[in-house]
């Protein structure tokens, strides 16, 4: 399929111009002022829209076993509902069980995952330790295309990392030339309030954001970027709500350290009142963790995706419906923690972030697609409009209104986070390798068309590291 993308403005991360942008064979293969539509060219008029790098989520769950169920949405209608909010690739996760096998539980994801709609990739969580994971991570970096590994740091007696996993896997990782990441919670911390506050009686939703304080959340980002400070290891930190995990990747990100932080729009836009509300479906579908937090914390994220020191957005897509929720009706401890995003990311982005000026048009795609697709390498490949870059777009129409709802959404879902937010700026056009899978509200996708993305290890930042680790390297006495 030939697509001539025709009159529009084109956004990247650094500039906008105006351009036609022609896409064959997948790829973006000609950007001019203006270009003529020949015979068999589908023509998608994007006359006073903005033609933009299909957004980047890193950091979903489709079809993940969690808390004693499954979640609702799997790869392929996941994939279809990012692609009707501009999304064109996800990186979903890899969990392994305690003591599963680390390949088997890869391979099992990437069989999952075949039904894709649009491109994916996976990060690989490390959730326990021996000879056989450091040798399953080689593995992976080095025939699989997997450069990121993601550590819990909550889940108590189920897929939580200690200090000793995270020393092992994370000094694994460097000799590789991996990034890890971390989902920051003092999992010790949060196991003790939860049994306190049950025991108190408080047994309903409104017991989950008590259990996971700010506090708790800013002390585990901290030591896990000590431990990657005093390793040299660079280090992602998923989901920060908070202004103390912010704080802390600010303060290391002030001292030189190589840290990199992400946002999901649900934090940057819902509050803790959500969980005071008095109807368990609609607290309990709020359940996440980190959970949402104050109004105060929500200003403090804006603020930092604003200065640089959050760099990407994303959903942590993970779905659960009502039924599954009622698993926790009588101890807040049982319902299934997740909430869904992935279809409204960049337009609840767009229209509280660029249409109050808090945001640049060039600083939107850096946040929803740029920055992802530079730490975890595979930019320009994906994240920029550029002649040879898979043809992954977004049409915007600035214009565009758009209520939110779970009526009308495609997520699967019965809920919608977002509910009743009317958003102005939304996709008009998806395109993923080349092909409109999305135009004016209809989904036109083939299952398994998606393709997994290989990330090659040594991203750019690795140079650096090891030109900072030769530098630091001790001389001993001689005596
Ligand atoms: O509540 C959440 N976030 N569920 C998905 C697993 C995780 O912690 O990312
Ligand atoms: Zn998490
Ligand atoms: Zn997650």
């Amino acid at each position: 399929m030939t697509v001539l993308i025709k009159g529009g403005t084109v956004v990247n991360a650094d500039r906008s111009f105006r351009a036609d942008i022609l896409c064959e064979n997948g790829l973006v293969s000609a950007i001019q002022e203006t270009i003529e539509a020949s015979k068999n060219v589908t023509v998608v008029d994007a006359g006073g829209q903005y033609v933009m790098p299909g957004g980047i989520d890193p950091h979903t769950h489709m079809q993940l076993p969690f808390m004693g169920t499954v979640t609702s949405e799997d790869f392929e209608t996941g994939t279809a509902a990012g692609l009707a909010g501009g999304t064109t690739m996800i990186i979903d996760f890899v969990i392994p069980g305690p003591q599963q096998d680390v390949m088997e539980a890869y391979h099992q994801w990437r069989e999952w995952a075949e039904k894709s709609v649009s491109d994916y990739s996976f990060h690989v969580a490390i959730t326990w330790w021996d000879d056989t994971v450091n040798k399953a991570m080689g593995t992976l970096v080095n025939e699989y295309g997997v450069n990121s590994f993601k550590h819990f740091m909550a889940y108590k007696g189920a897929i939580m990392a200690d200090d000793e996993i995270l020393v092992s896997s994370f000094t694994r990782a460097i000799e590789l030339g991996a990034i890890v990441t971390v989902h920051a919670e003092n999992g010790d911390l949060v196991f003790r309030l939860q049994q306190k506050l049950f025991e108190q009686g408080l047994t309903g939703p409104e017991g989950h954001p008590l259990s996971r304080p700010p506090q708790c959340e800013g002390e585990a980002a901290n030591r896990a970027i000590r431990i990657a400070e005093v390793l040299g290891v660079p280090l992602y930190v998923v989901h920060n709500s908070c202004r103390q995990s912010l704080e802390a990747i600010t303060r290391a990100r002030n001292e030189g350290q190589r840290v990199f932080g992400e946002v999901l729009a649900g934090h940057l836009l819902v509050d803790d009142s959500v969980y005071r509300d008095e109807d368990f479906e609609v607290a309990a579908a709020h359940v996440m963790s980190p959970p949402f937090r104050s109004k105060e914390h929500q200003e403090a994220l804006w603020h930092g995706l604003q200065s640089g020191n959050l760099q990407t957005t994303a959903t942590d897509h993970c779905c659960f419906c009502a039924d599954q929720k009622a698993a926790g009706k009588d101890d807040f401890r049982l319902i299934p923690n997740g909430t869904a995003g992935i279809e409204n990311r960049m337009e609840v982005l767009w229209h509280h972030g660029v249409g109050t000026g808090r945001l640049t048009m060039n600083e939107f795609v850096a946040v929803t697609s740029t920055n992802a697709a530079q730490i975890f390498n595979v930019y320009p490949r994906k994240g920029s409009i550029a002649v040879g870059s898979d043809a992954d777009i977004v049409v915007w129409d600035p214009e565009a209104t758009k209520t939110i709802s779970a009526k009308t959404h495609h997520q699967k879902i019965d809920y919608n986070i977002f509910e009743g937010m009317t958003v102005k700026g939304c996709a008009s056009h998806t395109l993923s390798q080349g092909k409109v899978l999305f135009a004016n509200g209809k989904l036109d996708v083939e299952r398994g068309a998606g393709r997994h993305i290989n990330r090659p290890a040594f991203a750019p930042y690795y140079d650096a590291l090891q030109r900072q680790a030769l530098q630091a390297e001790p001389t001993p006495v001689r005596r």
